[in-house]
């Protein structure tokens, strides 16, 4: 199966109004003048919520070729949920796809593997891909290797899902993001096959070989390839990187 690789900048809560308006415009003419050497990757920009319009003003305008998604979302569809942003409303932006579980939410917004769950079911509700990030800290690693949590938190996140309306997995360990300190590709092929295997047993063989398995935590354009070169790993969830112009757009053509 080929599995189109995906690259994806999280703004994170980076990039003001003006900031994202002028990456969005720079990167689509980066990727467009660099076609020659462009490898046929999916690009997606997953800037905050409140930037979320103009982006998809942008893109729609002048049909750029690139996916966005939100950072987040409800597990709720609507209601008495103050300051949250629902998957109805999301797609109402013509929102693609939707970072769930990212570590940050996890660990800053006590988000467990039932909430992450509730999430991925709500994106799915909304027809938006969910982006499942999973990945062990360091103390897990010591403790248990580096596949058991995230497998654990894949296993959970996909109770109940529909493998036919698509998902987009992350194996982020939490010690390489914004660490500098990437993962080898060796261990992040490793982990993405354990997790492609948990796809496989709850979703079907089909599906896991159809699902794009990114890796994140310290991507720049000099290790990207490597991360690509192995075979179940199929992008990238970048953050720092994603910030800068150049950067970002090299690891977009990250032959
Ligand atoms: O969502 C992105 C990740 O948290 C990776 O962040 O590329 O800054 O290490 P990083």
């Amino acid at each position: 199966v080929k599995r189109t690789p995906f690259i994806a900048g999280n703004w994170k809560m980076n990039l003001d109004h003006l900031q994202s308006i002028a990456f969005v415009q720079k990167l689509a003419w980066s990727l467009a003048d660099a076609k020659h050497d462009y490898a046929d990757a999916e690009v997606a920009v997953f800037p905050p919520f409140t930037d979320l319009r103009s982006v998809q003003t942008l893109i729609a305008a002048d049909s750029l070729p690139l996916a966005y998604g939100a950072q987040d979302l409800s597990a709720h569809d609507s209601g008495a949920y103050t300051g949250e942003v629902s998957g109805a409303f999301l797609a109402a932006l013509d929102c693609a796809y939707v970072i769930i579980g990212h570590s940050e939410r996890r660990t800053y917004h006590h988000e467990t593997d039932a909430i992450v769950n509730a999430k991925v079911l709500a994106a799915q509700r909304h027809g938006l891909v969910p982006v499942v990030c999973v990945g062990e800290t360091a103390e897990d690693l010591e403790r248990f290797g580096a596949s058991a949590v995230p497998v654990a938190q894949l296993r959970t996140a996909l109770e109940g899902v529909d493998g036919a309306k698509g998902l987009v997995v992350a194996y982020e360990p939490v010690w390489a993001i914004g660490s500098g300190q990437a993962a080898t590709p060796e261990q992040a092929e490793k982990v993405a096959a354990a997790l492609r295997e948990v796809i496989a047993e709850v979703l079907g063989d089909d599906v896991a070989q159809a699902t794009r398995i990114l890796y994140g935590g310290s991507v720049k354009a000099a290790n990207i390839a490597s991360f690509l070169r192995e075979p179940n790993v199929d992008g990238a969830l970048v953050g720092g990187a994603s910030l800068d112009i150049d950067e970002f757009s090299s690891i977009a053509r990250f032959k």
